[in-house]
């Protein structure tokens, strides 16, 4: 079997959120299970190990009237082949997304795709798209790309990581960008709310549709979290998936991460975690003290992650005996609520405002707590990072978290953290308060949890499985 998985982001190369970890593993899983796996990724300008990618090809792209470079590049990674749509004019400019002309960019990089499994002769089995960016693709390949000899029977899975970004366009650029009918349009295939909707479009021409937990495929059936797609997600809800991400534990691992003061195991997870914790305070300037409980933050301040619950107790938190260390950036409106308390609460809040990766993991290996109490969280990465390092998760029971975290329960000695269910600021900090009562006045009962949260299994192991399954179901 031939996947090939189309994406718009993929570490090593490059990463601006979660979806890039995804493409980064999931296919060096299958590829290690026999599936021949092939990722597609546009060139960009901030691409990293640019050294290690060699030039293919290139050919012309026809968008309509628009006549268009493409040029292929190619690289080796554990056994995956990734690919590179290259242009100059759509893809050499700093970062990934956000420009005018993003429709059009990501047009052309959906002709690109096709155009490349025939140019280099790669017929996938299975074509694998995620998020809008792709999305076009499952609608050009069932209007016209599969009625060339060539083309026949491929199948398409399309994932959704994020409903909330669903490419809605003017109409007009079905003509003007991917050369289709604007009847296409009129019959409702791609229409949603007086909008070309791209993950519309993909979620109807897809063979099938997969999300990245259980609970939020569920989830996005309902006027609460369908964004507007419910409808069209409950026609297909017989083809619809979800199958929790996992992580690298590669490169996830509190035994093998460079970038902490100390590593650790399961065995010396006490030892080993209160050096991190003191060297962490000691970095972003809080007192040292190896018995307060230390809560963590990392994440993008946006609405989804629960920011608007976090600064509303934030003046409660700061009541308890606690620290807190946020690291992240984002909507100003956060940030500057953010600087606010830290400001005022010097002794017990660090806040970072930035993006750093070897902070993030000092976090995870130094923090006791972690707190995730987002909106919604189609899976989540930070919690699963969180149980890997032995600090326990504090999370909504929403999405991946909910699908990821197991509630403690004191009476049978089970659960791998502390969860609430509404998005309600005082159900927070009750769970909050209930995190720090076990953590000071049980603390074999927390010693027992750590060391549960560290052994559980969220590797992509069992999800690549149920991928392949998947697949091969198709075929
Ligand atoms: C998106 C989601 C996040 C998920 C990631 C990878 O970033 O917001 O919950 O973990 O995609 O699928």
């Amino acid at each position: 079997m031939r996947v090939m998985y189309v994406a718009s982001e993929a570490t090593p190369f490059i990463k601006s959120g979660g979806l890039a970890d995804v493409i980064g593993s999931l296919p060096k899983e299958t590829a290690k299970k026999d599936v021949e796996s092939i990722v597609v990724i546009p060139k960009y300008q901030d691409m990293k190990f640019v050294d290690q990618i060699e030039y293919v090809t290139n050919f012309d792209i026809y968008m309509g009237w628009r006549k268009r470079y493409c040029g292929i590049f190619k690289a080796e990674v554990d056994g995956v082949t990734f690919y590179f749509i290259d242009n100059e004019q759509y893809f050499g400019r700093p970062g990934l997304y956000g420009y005018d002309d993003d429709y059009e960019r990501f047009a052309f990089f959906d002709f690109a795709v096709l155009e490349l499994i025939s140019h280099l002769n790669i017929k996938p089995d299975v074509l694998q798209l995620n998020d809008w960016q792709t999305a076009m693709i499952a609608m050009l390949y069932k209007e016209r790309y599969c009625y060339y000899d060539y083309y026949q029977n491929i199948k398409l899975v399309f994932t959704i990581h994020n409903i909330l970004y669903q490419g809605k366009a003017d109409p007009h650029i079905l003509e003007e960008f991917f050369a289709l009918d604007s009847y296409l349009y009129y019959n409702g295939n791609c229409r949603n709310d007086g909008c070309l909707n791209m993950m519309k479009a993909a979620i109807f021409y897809s063979d099938v549709i997969t999300t990245v937990s259980p609970t939020y495929a569920r989830e996005i059936l309902t006027d609460q979290y369908g964004e507007g797609l419910q409808s069209i997600l409950e026609m297909r809800k017989h083809d619809l998936y979800g199958i929790l991400n996992g992580v690298d534990y590669d490169v996830i691992n509190p035994s093998k991460d460079q970038t902490i003061v100390k590593k650790y195991s399961p065995r010396s997870v006490k030892t080993g975690k209160l050096e991190n914790k003191l060297a962490l305070q000691r970095q972003v300037g809080l007192p040292e003290d190896s018995k307060v409980a230390l809560i963590g933050i990392v994440t993008r301040l946006t609405e989804q992650k629960g920011l608007d619950l976090i600064i509303n107790q934030f003046e409660a938190m700061c009541q308890r005996r606690v620290q807190i260390i946020i690291l992240g950036s984002g909507d100003r409106m956060y940030e500057d609520a953010l600087k606010g308390v830290a400001w005022e609460h010097k002794d017990k809040v660090s806040f970072q405002c930035k993006y750093d990766f070897v902070l993030s993991n000092r976090i995870y290996a130094g923090c006791d707590m972690f707190l995730m109490p987002s909106l919604f969280e189609p899976c989540g990465l930070s919690q699963m990072m969180s149980l890997k390092y032995g600090t326990i998760p504090i999370v909504r029971e929403t999405g991946g978290l909910a699908d990821s975290v197991q509630p403690y329960n004191e009476f049978e000695g089970t659960g791998t953290g502390f969860s609430f269910y509404n998005y309600n600021a005082h159900e927070m900090m009750d769970t909050i308060d209930y995190a720090l009562h076990t953590f000071y006045d049980c603390p074999e009962a927390w010693d027992a949890m750590v060391q549960r949260a560290m052994a559980e299994k969220l590797d992509w192991d069992a999800s690549a499985e149920q991928y392949i399954r998947l697949f091969a179901s198709l075929l």
